[in-house]
């Protein structure tokens, strides 16, 4: 089996790409990271990728057409056929995204369209939602724009703070970025008029409310929740 040559770009402390790293250590997962490239020489995810034998690349960001160029020649040299952006924390050039256009992802803590740009986290909590999470999306020149491609959804909670509700959100990034791309390297994901299709598509099935509901047969008020861990 081929599997997909996948690039990854970061800048910190790269827990999404030992995600995907550790999803494409089985043997069976359609994809598998080839490059990582950093503009950071001090990223921690650079240091994980080194350990884990992946060629692994700094390069310099004076400006987005000179990060472009650069990226893009290695990219081809690697023969990468997607892009994961995973805690870039760049704007891309926008000749460098339409050349990748659909042959790049990235991964944002927050449901998309709300909150795009920086602390997403803070912003929802500002905003009081009940529900945040995560989103897999197509890359656009526009920051945090472009078609979904999963989304995965946590509560929050009364006493959260931009910690405790960045740490939920991430354990289902984990969980999320792999199984998008998993998706992609099964070839079963297409964009058609600017949304996603997937084929083979299974929804889940439950409504989730928040605050709860209250079990049946006991008061209506002051029930105890049940914790929901990090
Ligand atoms: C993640 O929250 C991701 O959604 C956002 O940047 C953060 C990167 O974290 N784009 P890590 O470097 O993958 O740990």
């Amino acid at each position: 089996m081929s599997r997909l040559r996948v690039g990854v770009l970061i800048s910190g402390r790269g827990s999404n790409l030992r995600a995907l790293i550790a999803a494409s250590t089985d043997a069976g997962y359609p994809a598998e990271v080839v490059s990582v490239v950093s503009d950071r020489v001090k990223a921690p995810g650079l240091a994980f990728a080194q350990s884990a034998g992946i060629c692994s690349t700094v390069i310099p960001h004076p400006g987005r057409r000179s990060f472009a160029v650069r990226a893009e020649a290695l990219l081809h040299e690697q023969r990468v056929e997607l892009v994961c952006l995973a805690g870039f924390m760049r704007v891309l050039d926008g000749a460098f995204v339409e050349a990748w256009r659909d042959r790049m992802v990235n991964i944002h803590p927050s449901l998309l369209p709300a909150f795009p740009g920086l602390n997403a986290q803070r912003q929802a909590l500002a905003a009081g939602v009940r529900f945040s999470g995560c989103t897999v999306h197509f890359v656009r020149p526009e920051v945090d724009a472009g078609p979904i491609i999963a989304q995965a959804v946590v509560p929050v909670l009364p006493n959260d703070d931009e910690a405790s509700l960045a740490a939920r959100i991430l354990s289902v990034e984990h969980r999320l970025y792999p199984l998008a791309l998993r998706l992609i390297a099964e070839g079963r994901v297409r964009v058609v008029a600017g949304k996603v299709e997937i084929d083979r598509w299974r929804a889940p099935r439950l409504a989730v409310l928040n605050p709860s509901e209250p079990p049946r047969n006991s008061p209506a008020s002051g029930w105890s929740q049940t914790p929901v861990g990090v």
